[in-house]
């Protein structure tokens, strides 16, 4: 196991570079082996949900290579329809080869996929619709088979909830298709928006990409890509939290999203700004706010995924906030860290009762899943004394040199091994 080190107290001043969006990639490597042509995606990071995914497109078959920060693909000899066991159970993401096995080969064999310690995370939705469009389903507790029985025709899926998983799912299964797709309910994230771009550069016909109805006019085959996926707004996310914690001024350069993307009016504070001009986001933070409610919830609502980070930040607020978790049931884990270092919180169901602290205290802590470790190294950067956040391993499947542009900030920290 390893750790960060952290000093805490230093504000955090200076400029960093975003990276691509995580949950973007993750679902463009599912989505390069439905063309024979080679997908290039740009400024991709060396993270090791990506490097999990890739090791999935070797076993099948494909050539995955990095040139310097840009990942190049090439599926002309993928021959196997099956996942790994082992690969699959590595990472949730392995689900989305549901998708585009079907959609290559209309089969496809895997098991129930690994991923962040966060809740159940069932997979029923994707299931119910590709039944519903003529998939054949036949599994058992540990593995998932499938064979598509006949072309889709022109149909409609509606979702009983907008999984982002499941409308992946759904596109990767539905682009190359003789027949048209609306699916209703769908996901709206900005990641999802980009998944459809990223299709239809290579020549999909995705439509309504961000609204709650995606139409999916099925095209006969897709071709090769070079593509610049979005910046990661959890990331960005992140860095924002951080600073509002610690206090300083931070420029992050790089960055490609749309304003209303970045939900600034979810996460802004009166005595912190975040200004994004061009391509740079700037965040300015000289005093600690006041407290606000939060809840999580499919975008546009406040993201899950910054849940986290943002339950710390509200640890040192004046007064009383109100966190309430409404997409996973294990997503409070951080907390038992967070309260060891002083913080004075309160859960009860998914309901997290904050009264804000003075200050925290550096302390031993254990992530336990990605954004819990993220929002825990905050917790260790804006405390008194020293911090060692234990779980380096969970940060790293998302972070790209989280310790590394932390340091650039002007922290104090260092990862060890223990
Ligand atoms: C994606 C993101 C993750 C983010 C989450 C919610 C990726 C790689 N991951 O995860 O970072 O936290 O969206 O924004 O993009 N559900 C069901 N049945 C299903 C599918 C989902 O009950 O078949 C439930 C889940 O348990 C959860 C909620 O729906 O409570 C949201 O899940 P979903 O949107 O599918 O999230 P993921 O795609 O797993």
């Amino acid at each position: 196991m390893r750790a960060y080190k952290i000093n805490g107290g230093k504000k955090l001043e200076g400029t960093i570079s975003a990276q691509s969006s995580k949950n973007s990639v993750l679902s463009m490597l599912a989505g390069a082996i439905l063309t024979d042509d080679t997908v290039v995606i740009k400024n991709c990071p060396k993270i090791s949900d990506v490097i999990n995914m890739c090791k999935i497109l070797s076993s099948l078959g494909a050539s995955v290579e990095f040139d310097d920060n840009d990942l190049i693909i090439n599926a002309s000899q993928v021959n196997s329809f099956c996942v790994d066991e082992k690969l699959c159970k590595k990472i949730r993401t392995s689900i989305y080869f549901l998708g585009s096995l079907l959609g290559r080969f209309g089969r496809a064999k895997l098991c129930f996929p690994g991923g962040c310690n966060i809740g159940a995370r069932p997979i029923d939705i994707h299931i119910k619709a590709l039944s519903e469009l003529g998939v054949k389903f036949d599994y058992n507790e540990k593995n998932i088979s499938c064979s598509k029985q006949k072309t889709v025709g022109d149909r409609e899926v509606v979702f009983s909830f907008p999984s982002v998983g499941a409308t992946i799912n759904l596109l990767l299964f539905s682009v190359i298709n003789e027949g048209t797709l609306v699916i209703k309910n769908c996901a709206r994230e900005p990641e999802v928006v980009d998944f459809c771009n990223f299709l239809n550069s290579m020549g999909a016909k995705i439509v309504g990409a961000g609204q709650s109805e995606i139409t999916v006019y099925g095209v006969k085959q897709l071709h090769g890509t070079k593509y610049r996926p979005i910046s990661d707004r959890m990331e960005i996310g992140t860095f924002i939290f951080a600073t509002y914690c610690c206090g300083g001024k931070v420029n992050i350069t790089n960055v490609n999203l749309k304003n209303s993307d970045l939900l600034l009016d979810k996460i802004s504070n009166n005595t912190c700004s975040v200004a994004y001009i061009n391509d740079i986001i700037t965040i300015t933070s000289n005093n600690i706010g006041e407290g606000f409610d939060v809840q999580t919830g499919p975008f546009p609502q406040f993201p899950t995924d910054l849940q986290a980070q943002a339950t710390v930040y509200l640890s040192i607020c004046n007064g009383r906030s109100i966190v309430i978790e409404s997409m996973y049931e294990n997503r409070f884990s951080h907390l038992n860290g967070l309260k060891q270092m002083g913080a004075d919180v309160h859960v009860f169901k998914n309901v997290a009762f904050i009264q804000g602290v003075k200050r925290l205290q550096g302390a031993k802590v254990f992530a336990n899943d990605l954004r819990g470790g993220a929002a825990l190294t905050i917790a260790g950067l804006c405390a008194r004394g020293q911090t060692l956040m234990c779980g380096v391993e969970h940060v790293e499947r998302g972070y790209l040199d989280y310790d590394k542009k932390l340091a650039m900030l002007g922290a104090s920290i260092k990862t060890i091994d223990l």
